[in-house]
């Protein structure tokens, strides 16, 4: 599982640092273990009545334009927590989504990846870049990462990896990953050949298909047409098309003016759309927003297939307001 590769990622950040603290931020997913959710910064549904969460977990801001959270206030709250909480030379990682997946699909901004491999270098911190979501070319390149030019110290990965198939990994320099010691790492499951084979199938898929050119075209298109459907326009109230690749989302408000998350309408369109055999999946810290997860092997006849149902669903939603 990519919540496995997680807990891997911050055990081999441990043990090549000998430190025990990591810092991830506010929206951040990083899976349903007990660890992994202490990094998770998102309570409900996942972290709800099932504390205690382990020590050593510290959360810091991520920028948020909405809420007047700037990447010079996320990076000022970051070297806060170093003077309030966590020491920074007991910290072993930095641990980031390079696009917030289950918080709502929005990249981190270039400047600020920059920035916290600066602080990670000052203090010799960890990076690792948190590619379960993003990797394998759902943004257009092999990780999301690139597109800042920023390399981390470690990349976990899984999801597209194997098209799907449960394969999970971390990837890193070979002196940070050997700080574990042989069979330190592992478990049953670990490995298994049927996955591996799905995986250098997927990886195969991806260069002999021309797939991250086809993620990155798929993603303009995503952003034309949900543009067209209705973004900024009342009544459809699409407050924002966001995204890398084909990684991409659009968010709900109430109204324009006070730009108030709409959870419910939200709800309603992935109703609306389930009915007409379209499986959606909201994400954001308020549920408002949905995001596109289509198979980049997906033909155009059915992208547009799907966008049309969207769209259906969208004003669905509306005329269901007029009831
Ligand atoms: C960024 C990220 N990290 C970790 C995970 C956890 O992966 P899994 O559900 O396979 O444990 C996910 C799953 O959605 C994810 O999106």
């Amino acid at each position: 599982t990519g919540a496995e590769a997680v807990e891997n990622a911050v055990k081999i950040a441990r043990a090549a640092t000998g430190r025990p603290g990591v810092i991830a931020f506010t929206g951040g997913y990083h899976g349903r273990t007990l660890l992994t959710l202490g990094m998770t910064g998102k309570v409900s549904p996942y972290k709800k009545d099932v504390g205690p969460f382990p020590s050593d977990i510290f959360r810091a801001p991520f920028p948020s334009p909405r809420d007047g959270i700037t990447v010079q206030d996320a990076i000022t709250g970051l070297e806060n927590l170093f003077l309030t909480d966590a020491q920074p030379e007991r910290v072993a990682a930095i641990i980031i989504e390079p696009v917030l997946g289950e918080g709502g699909y929005t990249p981190v901004p270039f400047d600020m990846m920059h920035q916290l491999r600066e602080i990670c270098d000052k203090h010799g911190i960890m990076l690792i870049a948190d590619e379960v979501q993003a990797g394998f070319g759902r943004t257009g390149k092999w990780f999301a990462i690139e597109h800042s030019g920023v390399v981390p110290d470690l990349i976990t990965v899984a999801k597209s990896m194997a098209g799907g198939y449960p394969l999970a990994g971390v990837i890193g320099r070979a002196d940070v990953m050997d700080a574990m010691i042989p069979g330190g790492l592992g478990g049953t499951y670990g490995g298994n050949p049927v996955a591996c084979a799905a995986a250098l199938a997927a990886i195969n898929a991806i260069e002999d298909e021309d797939l991250l050119a086809r993620s990155t075209a798929m993603g303009e298109h995503l952003k034309a047409r949900f543009a067209e459907i209705g973004a900024r326009a009342a009544p459809y109230r699409m407050w924002d098309i966001r995204g890398l690749g084909a990684m991409v989302a659009v968010e709900f408000v109430t109204d324009f003016d006070s730009a108030k998350p709409d959870a419910d309408f939200t709800k309603r369109v992935i109703a609306h759309a389930l009915k007409q055999g379209l499986l959606l999946l909201s994400c954001g810290m308020q549920g408002n927003a949905v995001r596109v997860m289509v198979p980049l092997t997906a033909s155009d006849e059915i992208v547009n297939e799907g966008l049309a149902i969207f769209e259906a669903a969208v004003k669905a939603a509306v005329a269901d307001e007029a009831k």
